[in-house]
């Protein structure tokens, strides 16, 4: 059986469409009959809340559970409203993760470990990571086979990329030499505005290839539907912002072909 490709969406810069694209790309995952989990990441708990989770409803069994050794990550997933989708949900607890680990053996790899006996059950398992470079990030890097950068099409939208870059080379040289890149996805893109396509020609000059061809726009279903706690495919499937994802999830399906072939 074919293992899970686990994808990390980092950026430590916040607000660029981390959780958006978190989401929205496993939902379509799921909907391609991709069997997909999504591991929230992130003390915020957005990807839990914009999947329709009551936080409060997590206390006892969620992702800080997982990574403090309290319990093993089966014991916190549930089933979302698509069939392939599953969500370990985070909540503010998660917070203490990372003055808890500080001294911990292993500290690193805690996630990895976690993942490990899940790895035959999905084809995905997609990371929302939090606006940080600390020991969570860095567990989901570690556990990741490759990651995907979400970048907001606004001034500054490389302010702060080197250092993400630094991190992900020490990561590679020290703990997880298999990393690769997915993409880097060009969001918020505004048709309207020069300055967004002035942006994305930046972007694709600094990254050359490693920029996705689907860009996702400036699309109000897309900040709209986790108030009713969907991914865009169920809250409006004809929205720009839903099909923007669909087409960012067929390049991920192509990456993994090409990977595989
Ligand atoms: N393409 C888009 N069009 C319109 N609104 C968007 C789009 N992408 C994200 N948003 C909105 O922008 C805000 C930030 O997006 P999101 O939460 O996905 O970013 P993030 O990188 O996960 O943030 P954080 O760093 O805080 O975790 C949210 O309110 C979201 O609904
Ligand atoms: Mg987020």
């Amino acid at each position: 059986m074919a293992r899970a490709r686990v994808i990390a969406i980092a950026n430590q810069k916040g607000g660029v469409g981390k959780t958006t694209t978190a989401i929205n790309l496993s939902a379509s995952l799921a909907t391609a009959e991709k069997r997909t989990l999504l591991i929230d990441f992130d003390p915020q708990a957005n990807a839990t809340s914009g999947l329709g989770f009551d936080t409060n409803t997590c206390e006892h069994n969620n992702i800080y559970h997982v990574i403090i050794g309290e319990i093993p990550i089966h014991e916190a997933i549930r089933k979302s409203e698509l069939a392939y989708l599953d969500l370990v949900p985070a909540g503010s607890d998660l917070v203490g993760a990372e003055p808890e680990l500080v001294n911990e053996m292993a500290r690193e790899v805690r996630l990895k470990d976690a993942v490990a006996p899940l790895l035959d059950r999905y084809d995905f398992i997609i990371i929302d990571c939090a606006p940080s470079l600390g020991i969570l990030t860095i567990n989901a890097l570690v556990a990741a086979h490759t990651f995907l950068v979400p970048l907001q099409c606004e001034y500054f939208a490389l302010e702060g990329i080197s250092k993400f870059y630094k991190t992900v080379d020490l990561i590679k040289r020290r703990l997880n030499p298999q990393l690769e890149e997915e993409g880097v996805l060009l969001t918020m893109f505004d048709k309207r505005n020069r300055l967004s396509f002035e942006i994305a020609n930046e972007v694709k000059g600094y990254f050359k290839g490693k920029v996705f061809t689907a860009v996702i726009p400036r699309n109000v279903k897309l900040s709209e539907a986790p108030s009713h706690g969907k991914p865009a495919i169920l809250y409006d499937i004809n929205s720009s912002g839903a099909i923007s994802y669909l087409n960012l999830t067929r390049e991920v399906i192509d990456n993994v072909n090409r990977s595989e072939a």
